[in-house]
């Protein structure tokens, strides 16, 4: 027998397949206007005070950044209100699950998983050598039971992802409580709210879910910059959980996880709540136009907590979402999470003009279908 030169988990290895860029559609379809709502990106550009403190860093770059960037680490301590000890920051929340990927998933293990929900818990976990098991969501919610039936021996985490990408629903506090107690000790839980802010001011999203893993050692809440704080170019998150699996989920990547402009732009945004609140509330808006526009047209749509909504329209979202590319609007058609989803797509929200050119460029694919 030949030796294998790559790992053998490569030999039937899918990465991550990211939304198109604007520059690729911009080159196939030679237009002057192009709105990319594919990504859940923040349309509102970055927040001012991560920009002034990345300029205000720049001569620094001759040097290696902080391993352990510590002015960062208390400035987090402090905003949330849980010890340091029980931080750990990275490159981005994507960053952090496959750093979690690498600390707990041994060839073998299993981890579960909402379906649909972000394909990164699977992808990260297949490289190092698990496998996935899927619990179909019971309607618009998470079926908590099903999760907690497809525990076994083999269980090593429970992802639960809320609001959920790319449906925008959340765990009810009953919920991620059922979900909590019902688990065994020896399983992790990764609630992931990478979406956090954009959800927590709705009465209905559990508050405090930083502190679960305050009373359930083996719980991780991952959140991040990226969304709220129009930041996803810069690679910041973080994770609250136990000392023992902060001090763990450190060791393993990169020594310098984060750049130095990634730490001063976090630091900034830490700051900025000017801007945060701005973006919670002009998202907000931009969600209550999509929803109301989906409304006149018939189609059924999660109720949305984060940046982006789930819609129905009943259409092939194949060609709905090559029709609006070519007119310039770029959205996330639902068959990529599936065949059941096929006459769904998620669109991120956007700025009040943004949202128009979507309705008007619908309209007008709507008029040729
Ligand atoms: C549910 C969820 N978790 C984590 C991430 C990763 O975000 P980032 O790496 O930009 O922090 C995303 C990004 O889209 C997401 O949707």
């Amino acid at each position: 027998m030949t030796k294998s030169l790559y790992r053998n988990e490569l030999a039937a290895f899918k990465p991550y397949v990211q939304g198109k860029p604007i520059e690729a559609v911009r080159r196939e379809y030679g237009l002057d206007r192009i709105e990319k709502l594919a990504s859940n990106e923040n349309q509102f550009g970055p927040s001012p005070l991560a920009v002034q403190a990345i300029k205000d860093d720049l001569s620094e770059l001759v040097f290696y950044p902080e391993s352990y960037p510590f002015d960062l680490m208390e400035e987090l301590s402090e905003y949330l209100g849980v010890p340091k000890e029980n931080i750990c920051v990275g490159p981005g929340g994507e960053g952090l699950l496959w750093q979690i990927a690498m600390t707990f998933i041994n060839p073998g293990d299993e981890i579960i998983v909402s379906d649909p929900t972000f394909d990164v818990y699977r992808i990260s976990t297949s490289l190092m050598g698990g496998t996935t098991v899927k619990a179909p969501l019971a309607g618009q919610r998470f079926d908590i039971e099903a999760m907690l039936a497809a525990v076994n021996g083999n269980t090593k985490i429970v992802y639960l992802c809320s609001p959920n990408n790319p449906t925008g629903h959340i765990a009810s506090s009953e919920e991620v409580d059922r979900l909590t107690l019902g688990l065994p000790e020896d399983v992790v839980l990764v609630l992931d709210e990478a979406y956090y802010e954009l959800a927590a001011f709705s009465p209905d999203y559990p508050s405090h879910n930083e502190r679960i893993p305050l009373r359930r050692p083996n719980t991780i809440v991952l959140r991040s910059q990226s969304k709220t704080y129009g930041l996803a170019g810069v690679r910041f998150g973080y994770i609250i959980t136990s000392e023992e699996i902060a001090s763990r989920i450190r060791m393993v990547g990169p020594t310098f996880k984060l750049n130095r402009l990634a730490i001063a732009a976090a630091r900034g945004a830490l700051r900025d709540t000017e801007y945060r609140d701005m973006y919670v509330s002009e998202n907000a808006k931009a969600r209550e136009t999509l929803l109301s526009y989906y409304q006149t047209k018939g189609w059924a749509s999660f109720p949305s907590y984060a940046n982006f909504v789930w819609t129905d329209t009943g259409l092939d979202s194949q060609r709905f979402f090559e029709e609006l590319q070519r007119r310039g609007v770029i959205i996330r058609p639902g068959y990529l999470w599936g065949e059941q989803w096929k006459t769904y797509f998620r669109i991120s929200t956007g700025t009040p003009e943004q949202m128009r050119f979507f309705i008007d460029r619908t309209e007008d694919v709507l008029k040729s279908w």
